[in-house]
């Protein structure tokens, strides 16, 4: 963002409003627009307009199995996309919303089958960015966004990186700096049986399960939490996404020094594919330098920096990047981090 020397919070306001106004206008035009959002960019179209939302699978070279989260900027909003709007959902977005939780509740007529991939579910969220709550709000209509990355690539936590990401493609981006939080949200299924509630989560973040419990806790709901996740509920939940351009090894092996790594690597690497489940890896021919990747000890911090120190350090001239595994990432504020890191490697040293 460009800033005036003499005026410099006025400028960004103004320049800001003149984003959002062609970001309105291309939303309302059939295109897409890249949004902030607290957890990760996203690449959004107006739920109503088929012809953006096919545009976010085609640029994003994602294939249609994989549904999209739906972004609202009101409860009321919410309330539209799904035939029965609980008394768990309307405490559930209470309390979480704005913020890092998706709903993933059965869906009404409003919400085509091209978001959801023909599934009778959607998922719902009302991001923690007032830039975006107020897009929508203007907008008069949900914005379907997936994280606007490559399929199967890095996400995206600056506008930069969603330039980058879509060098050859003319997308407008709403900047509003790094994201907050950094990884994607909490994706959770909330199913009624009666008076009774069956809660999965389907995808791992900032909001943890003892966070939801917490929260429930003082609530007369009758619910209990399955762990079972079938490809049939979480469809695009594929063991390998994330991955940075150059390959990543996890290290569970603590007596491993930098030269065991190496030479393990050099000799595991020629068994991997050059594609796992469609995402293709690159695969250097001659294995000689690698680099630890290193994250902050808090996982807050590790989870705000991890993907674009990963974009950073799949940048070096090496051949891959190694993350050791220590015993802290087991705890549950690690898991979000180290879903994402166990789907973005391409192999472990055990
Ligand atoms: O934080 C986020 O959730 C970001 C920002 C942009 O909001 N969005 C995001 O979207 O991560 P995406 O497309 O990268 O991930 C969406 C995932 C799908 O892969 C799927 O696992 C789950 O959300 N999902 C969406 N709708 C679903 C549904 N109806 N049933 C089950 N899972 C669903
Ligand atoms: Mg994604």
């Amino acid at each position: 963002m460009k800033k005036s020397r003499h005026f410099p919070e006025l400028l960004i306001q103004l320049e800001t409003v003149t984003d959002l106004n062609l970001a309105l206008e291309k939303l309302q035009h059939d295109d897409v627009v890249g949004i902030p959002t607290e957890t990760v960019y996203g690449l959004g179209a107006a739920i109503n307009s088929e012809k953006a939302l096919k545009k976010i699978f085609a640029i994003k070279e994602r294939p249609f199995f994989d549904p999209l989260i739906v972004h609202v900027s009101s409860k009321q909003m919410a309330q539209k996309l799904t035939p029965s709007w609980s008394p768990m959902l309307d405490f559930l977005s209470e309390h979480f919303w704005p913020g890092p939780l998706t709903l993933v509740v059965p869906k009404t007529e409003m919400v085509s089958s091209l978001i959801t991939s023909g599934l009778e579910t959607v998922g719902i969220r009302m991001p923690r960015n007032s830039l975006t709550l107020t897009l929508i709000e203007r907008l008069g209509v949900p914005i379907a966004a997936p994280s606007a990355n490559k399929f199967g690539r890095t996400s995206p936590t600056t506008a930069a990186h969603v330039q980058s990401e879509f060098k050859n493609e003319n997308i407008l981006v709403l900047d509003d700096g790094p994201c907050e939080v950094g990884l994607e949200s909490t994706v959770l299924k909330v199913d009624r049986i009666g008076q009774d509630y069956v809660l999965a989560i389907l995808r791992a973040g900032q909001i943890k399960k003892t966070d939801l419990e917490k929260a429930l806790r003082s609530r007369p709901f009758q619910y209990q939490f399955v762990e079972a996740v079938s490809q049939k509920d979480s469809p695009g939940h594929l063991k390998h996404h994330y991955m940075p351009q150059i390959p990543l090894v996890l290290v569970k092996n603590r007596a491993y020094t930098s030269q065991k790594i190496l030479d393990k690597t050099r000799q595991m690497l020629h068994q991997l594919p050059d594609e796992i489940e469609g995402v293709k890896i690159r695969k250097p021919l001659h294995i000689q330098t690698t680099k630890e990747f290193v994250l902050p000890d808090q996982s807050t911090l590790a989870a705000r920096s991890l993907y674009s120190e990963l974009r950073k350090m799949a940048e070096e001239p090496v051949d891959f990047l190694f993350f050791r595994i220590l015993d802290y990432h087991s705890r549950e504020e690690w898991q979000a981090v180290m879903d994402r890191l166990t789907k973005a490697a391409s192999l472990v040293l055990d």
